[in-house]
């Protein structure tokens, strides 16, 4: 386990850096995130380098024994690159600009930006990024965020159309894959294509499907732009990432971006307890994205700016926020910021230091954190939460549900928010996965709410899933739409009919929840905003329609295939209904919910260790104390405190405990 934090020295006079380098080693950390936003300092008039500054805040930081993860400035481009370049600025689809006065203020896309950025990143790495401290680099800061992660303007419709020649080829076939004939949209030649600005009625939804793939895949392209010329001066033996923020920044990829990383980071802001399902979402996704231990570049260290039901985190719960990191598998964790910001925008974003550079209430807690971390981190370090469960997370599906919801206000993030909060208050560990990933034999059970998009080699890797004996649960619209976003040949759910046993001849959308419910196991549960209708072909119907015309028609079904079974839930509901199918499946596949688990406390079990022990967390994200009762003739250690218990294992308000048993 490594700690972190981001520093600012260009913040501070030069005299202060000694003493915080200091600190910051009594406070156990190890590696000093230095250089974002720097640009301005680094070069202060167009092609006027100076760096040595940041090279003796290296030195002061390497003299107490710190790494530096070394960040290239160029979220903050400088007001002085403005002058000549006033086409840089981002455009929304309205056509307004963003201006200056902030940062994440030019579009990626933009040539001249471009141009600018090869040029600082290339004498950042030349000057300083052979210094034997750097232990990594970070790219840029937060691509995408404020929502910046969807520009409009000329450069973006100029890179679009290149990057839509490589796509089609020729456009005759663009113009039949994306069926032009509707509505006079056929372009004579690929400069007819437009950016999908503001138009009065929808944008084609081929058209805007491909923009989120071509703004996804640029962004990739910006961050590999910058990797090269990193690993051209500075060689490619430390690890070269970026700081992403999960579904926050929906518009890039996560699994494709993390390719081009050594190593998957996030920025972790839990803010509130209200967040808690949304925090293990995103920890989740960001070790899924590569399968390992990942980075936190950004832990929130004191209150923020965002406004929640309670804005300063109470004793305990920065530590446990920082557990809460640990135990979904990050092996760095880096606070944001040393010491809080004395001006600009951020004054109220709060770090360890106050502003005024002394040590109050949450630097001891955070120093405290630091040490139990290290301290504790042989125990587990090397052992992932261990997931029998995986969440399909399907990015292009969600961009041709955002272009095109058939109608309804069917929201695919929800879903899939909704299907992960689920599994993380039964205790279950989760990985979330891309459809296309391999699943070998690592999963009991594969959740994979609204695939729009229908994809035959999926359906055949989910197909072999089922056979060898895992349980399939598919929910909501499956199957209607070509990786176009066109209409598929024949009835949904196209390619996943055979596994599911079933088509979907129609289907019915509703404006708001209620309108339709759906009986099962004996009780009723309300539809939200679809209803497919089912047209089983020899598959057990476990539930069904309770209103319209269709009521009594299947709503929900398994389809045996050899060892296992693939489950259909036909509507959009709610926790309540999602919860009632999720034991179904969940009880098929033989796995339990933790008896301890619910909203407030995290149950977070662990790889097996090499002799067979269990190692679980258990994190209590709520200020009352608990008691997690063990089973009769159950004894177990908490590796925290190297406290053996049986009958009961008490734990405090926000409190956490390792179980090994
Ligand atoms: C992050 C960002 C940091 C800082 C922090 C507090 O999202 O990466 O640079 O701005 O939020 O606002």
């Amino acid at each position: 386990m490594r700690i972190g934090v981001a520093y600012y020295p260009e913040h501070w006079t030069e005299d202060r850096w000694p003493e915080d380098a200091r600190l910051m080693r009594e406070a156990g950390i190890d590696v000093v995130r230095v250089g974002e936003f720097a640009w301005s300092r680094l070069e202060p008039r167009r092609g006027h380098y100076d760096m040595d500054w940041l090279g003796r805040a290296m030195d002061v930081l390497a003299e107490e024994g710190l790494e530096v993860i070394l960040c290239t400035p160029t979220a903050a481009p400088p007001t002085w690159l403005f002058d000549r370049h006033p086409t840089m600025f981002p455009e929304d689809r309205e056509g307004k600009s963003w201006y200056m006065g902030s940062r994440r203020h030019a579009c990626l896309n933009n040539r001249p930006y471009r141009r600018y950025v090869r040029r600082i990143v290339r004498e950042l790495a030349k000057t300083l990024g052979n210094r034997p401290e750097i232990c990594a680099w970070q790219v840029d800061n937060e691509i995408g965020c404020h929502g910046s992660g969807r520009c409009y303007c000329d450069d973006c419709e100029q890179a679009f159309r290149e990057w839509l020649k490589r796509r089609y080829g020729t456009i005759d076939r663009l113009n039949r894959l994306w069926g032009t004939a509707f509505w006079s949209q056929e372009f004579n030649d690929w400069h007819y294509i437009p950016a999908p600005r503001r138009t009065p009625a929808g944008v084609h939804p081929s058209l805007a499907l491909d923009y989120e793939r071509f703004t996804s895949a640029s962004y990739r392209d910006f961050f590999n732009e910058q990797r090269e010329l990193i690993e051209e001066y500075s060689g490619a033996d430390r690890p070269i990432t970026t700081n992403c923020m999960a579904l926050h920044t929906d518009q890039v990829n996560q699994f494709a971006f993390a390719a081009s990383h050594d190593v998957a980071a996030y920025d972790n802001y839990p803010v509130t307890p209200a967040w808690l399902d949304g925090t293990a979402l995103a920890l989740d996704l960001t070790r899924s994205a590569k399968g390992t231990p990942f980075w936190v570049l950004e832990q929130q260290a004191g209150p923020t700016l965002i406004p929640a039901s309670a804005a300063l985190p109470a004793p305990g719960q920065l530590r446990l926020w920082s557990w809460q990191a640990a135990a979904h598998g990050a092996e760095l964790i880096a606070y944001f910021r040393w010491r809080t910001c004395a001006a600009g925008q951020e004054m109220h974003w709060y770090g360890l230091l106050e502003a005024d550079g002394s040590r109050r209430r949450r630097f001891g807690e955070l120093a405290e954190t630091i040490s139990g971390l290290k301290e504790a981190a042989p125990a587990w370090e090397g052992h992932l939460p261990d997931a029998r469960v995986a969440l399909v997370l399907d990015y292009e599906s969600m961009w041709a549900l955002r272009a095109d919801a058939m109608g309804s206000g069917l929201s695919y993030r929800k879903q899939v928010a909704e299907w992960h909060a689920l599994l993380r208050r039964r205790g279950l560990a989760v990985d979330v996965v891309p459809p296309e990933r391999r699943l070998e034999d690592r999963y009991d059970v594969l959740v994979v709410p609204a695939p729009l998009i229908s994809r035959p080699q999926v359906a055949k890797r989910w197909m072999e899933f089922v056979e060898r004996g895992g349980r399939l649960l598919v929910a909501g619209p499956a199957g209607y739409r070509t990786e176009h976003n066109t209409w598929v040949t024949g009835a949904p759910p196209a390619d996943y009919a055979d596994l599911l046993g079933l088509h979907l001849p129609e289907h019915d959308v509703f404006a708001s929840g209620g309108a339709n419910t759906i009986e099962l196991s004996g009780e009723t549960f309300d539809v939200d905003c679809y209803c497919g209708l089912i047209e089983p072909s020899g598959i057990e119907v476990l539930g069904t329609y309770g209103q319209r015309f269709y009521s009594g028609t299947p709503a929900v079904t398994r389809s045996g295939q050899g060892r296992g079974a693939a489950y259909y839930l036909g509507a959009v509901g709610g926790p309540d209904l999602y919860g009632r199918v999720l034991d179904l499946v969940l009880e098929d596949a033989g796995l339990e919910a933790h008896p301890w688990a619910g909203e407030a406390l995290e149950v977070g079990p662990l790889s097996p260790q090499p002799d067979g022990a269990r190692l679980t967390f258990v994190l209590n994200h709520s200020a009352d104390a608990r008691e997690l009762e063990l089973p009769e003739g159950v004894e177990c250690t908490d590796l925290l405190t190297q406290t053996d218990y049986s009958g009961a294992v008490p734990l405090d308000g926000y409190g956490v405990v390792l179980l090994r048993r």
